[in-house]
């Protein structure tokens, strides 16, 4: 009986499959600047969809056009194929045999159907990893949760480390070609989407950490205007405790010593650099260390001078958002509970570390936590007692507990409750705030021991959004909490790029009876109650976030909100 109703769907899609010919084996895309052929992938409940891969939307960024602005491809000789994976940008330490290359400027679509009946809500989503590290490739942006939903899903690579955010200050490298790498791949959006089946006119763009933080920038940046609808960043923001640099000399010397390239001659830097192998360029991130694995931080943003180029970003951006000069849009804005919790395991672990910081604190801290190298010893010394009290850091778990919230605050946690209260007090625009507290059956950080989750960690809200099969099992379709989860973050997402809104609708009742409020701080008695969502088992919804600890930050490094 089965075998006999399994062959007459056999037959149907055969003979399905002969009509259709080779369309039905290829999907393909017809747009203002060329015809795509991409590949059929299934999502986690069995969906169908379509894939368009390694698409070039910029020129390589090779020879000449290293540390060049990108430009952008707007019309393509003969069908694209798009169907497998592009290359990852240049990492530091790439797994062997990982596909990687300098020509990397690509982005993937995946869709349900460009059938050219309704346009659907597009995702733009723009990776982490520091601005130094990971890729848009499906393995660590994989598309099988969120094609459960109707929507157009686009991922991204952009230009990492000293390739996409060299920034000597002058007009040879004014910097930010990483940012401007993503601006050309939204415009590349705009101008092909709609025969992918998605609605130029209905772009979310999202990102975690360096993505979260990118995505604040687009909302400030004069490039930006027009190519984005509503922005969900998580987990990072560059409203932090220092204006913005307009050059990162110390990055490039710190280029120019790992490279053998002069350091003290800008020209001859720039142009031993640019003949560099891209391997040579990439190969030692722990040259930029000066304390353990800290930095932690690298490559951000530049305010950049004018030198007649194209500006990525030309505005403090905590003035900018101050002064309303922003592209407006409903905003989600979160962070984890924990973020950078298992930082401080690196330091109790290792004697030297812990010996070195306890003894070398002035020296040490604006190093590892992120801090103007100008510290002085009254204020480097008030944010330890803020923490530690009067005790010396020891192996313990009391240290451990605050050296973990102290990494998480100063890196992840003050930066974005900065960004949060700025756009709730001087955006019209929605601003719905939360704080990722789930603890699933994976982590991005688990006990050395037990090798369980303990924390919700920086990236943990990404496991159900995004299947990471670089290192993380796909969560299938088993009644399971994480699998709940799945639902939950895909339909708040689904609801947010359709709506403008993540609360519940009739369509996904996986959600209800959510009743998410925006935050409201713009008038002086909503100031107690600047509500977040706590997202976990069960969602609640609570008040001013962590704010017993920002009182220290706010301190040391006070702005009028
Ligand atoms: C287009 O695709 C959608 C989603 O798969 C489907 O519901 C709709 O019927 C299709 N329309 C046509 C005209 O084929
Ligand atoms: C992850 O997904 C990619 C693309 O779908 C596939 O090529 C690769 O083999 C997968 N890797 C693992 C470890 O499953
Ligand atoms: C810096 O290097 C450039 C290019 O190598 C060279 O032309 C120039 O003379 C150098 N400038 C100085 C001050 O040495
Ligand atoms: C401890 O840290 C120091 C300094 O970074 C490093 O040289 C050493 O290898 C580390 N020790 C261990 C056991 O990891
Ligand atoms: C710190 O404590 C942990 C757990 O108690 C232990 O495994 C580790 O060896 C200790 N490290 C040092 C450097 O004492
Ligand atoms: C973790 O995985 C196990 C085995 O698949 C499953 O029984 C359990 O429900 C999962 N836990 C969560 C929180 O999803």
């Amino acid at each position: 009986m089965n075998v006999f109703l399994l062959c007459v769907v056999c037959a149907t899609v055969l003979a399905v499959t002969s009509c259709g010919g080779l369309a039905d084996e290829f999907p393909s895309a017809r747009s203002v600047s060329g015809t795509f052929k991409g590949s059929w992938m299934e999502t986690r409940r069995g969906r169908r969809f379509q894939a368009y891969r390694g698409i070039k939307y910029a020129w390589p960024p090779v020879g000449e056009l290293r540390f060049q602005p990108p430009r952008l491809i707007d019309s393509y000789k003969g069908v694209v194929y798009a169907g497998e994976e592009g290359p990852s940008c240049p990492v530091p330490a790439p797994p062997p045999g990982y596909y990687v290359d300098e020509d990397c400027l690509t982005l993937n679509v995946y869709t349900p159907t460009n059938n050219g009946s309704k346009l659907l809500p597009v995702i733009f989503y723009i990776h982490a990893g520091g601005f130094y590290s990971m890729s848009g490739r499906s393995d660590y942006a994989g598309p099988h949760y969120l094609l459960d939903r109707d929507v157009v899903l686009v991922t991204i690579n952009y230009r990492l480390g000293s390739l996409g955010f060299l920034s000597l200050g002058n007009k040879l490298a004014p910097g930010n070609n990483g940012f401007k790498d993503q601006v050309a791949a939204l415009k590349w959006v705009r101008r092909n989407i709609a025969a992918f089946g998605g609605d130029p006119n209905l772009v979310t763009i999202a990102g975690c950490s360096a993505g979260g933080v990118s995505v604040m920038l687009h909302m400030i940046s004069p490039m930006t205007k027009g190519l984005f609808h509503r922005a969900i960043s998580m987990s990072g923001s560059p409203t932090a405790k220092e204006h913005s640099p307009s050059h990162r000399l110390d990055l490039a010397h710190k280029q120019a010593r790992v490279s053998d390239c002069p350091a003290d001659n800008l020209t001859a830097l720039y142009h031993c650099l640019k003949n560099k192998p891209w391997r040579e360029i990439h190969g030692s991130i722990l040259g930029f260390f000066e304390f353990g694995y800290d930095p932690l931080t690298l490559w951000r943003q530049v305010v950049e001078p004018d030198f007649g180029q194209e500006r990525f970003l030309d505005i403090e951006p905590i003035k900018a958002i101050r002064e309303g000069r922003m592209h407006e849009v409903p905003f989600i804005v979160s962070q984890t509970q924990d973020e950078f919790f298992w930082k401080a395991n690196s330091i109790l672990y290792n004697q030297t570390l812990l010996d070195t910081m306890n003894a070398e604190w002035d020296r040490v801290a604006p190093i590892s936590f992120a801090l103007p190298r100008d510290e002085t010893h009254e204020r480097l010394a008030k944010l330890r007692r803020a923490y530690f009290g009067d005790k010396d850091l020891v192996n313990d778990t009391s240290t451990s507990d605050a050296l973990g919230k102290l990494y998480s605050d100063t890196i992840t946690a003050f930066p974005v409750h900065r960004m949060a209260n700025l756009m709730c007090k001087f955006s019209k625009q929605p601003v719905y705030y939360y704080e990722f507290a789930y603890i699933g059956n994976n982590s991005h950080r688990v006990d050395r021991v037990t090798n369980k989750p303990t924390h919700a960690a920086h990236h943990d809200d990404l496991l159900y959004l995004f299947t990471l099969n670089y290192s993380y099992p796909t969560i299938d379709v088993a009644d399971t909490e994480d699998s709940r989860m799945v639902d939950k973050m895909t339909a708040m997402w689904y609801n947010f790029a359709r709506y403008g809104n993540p609360n519940s609708c009739e369509d996904t009742p996986e959600l209800s009876p959510l009743h998410w409020p925006t935050m409201k701080c713009r008038r002086e008695s909503d100031s107690k109650q600047k509500q977040y969502l706590r997202v976990d088992e069960e969602f609640s919804v609570k008040q001013n976030l962590k704010e017993d600890r920002f009182k220290v930050w706010e301190e040391l490094y006070p702005i009028v909100y």
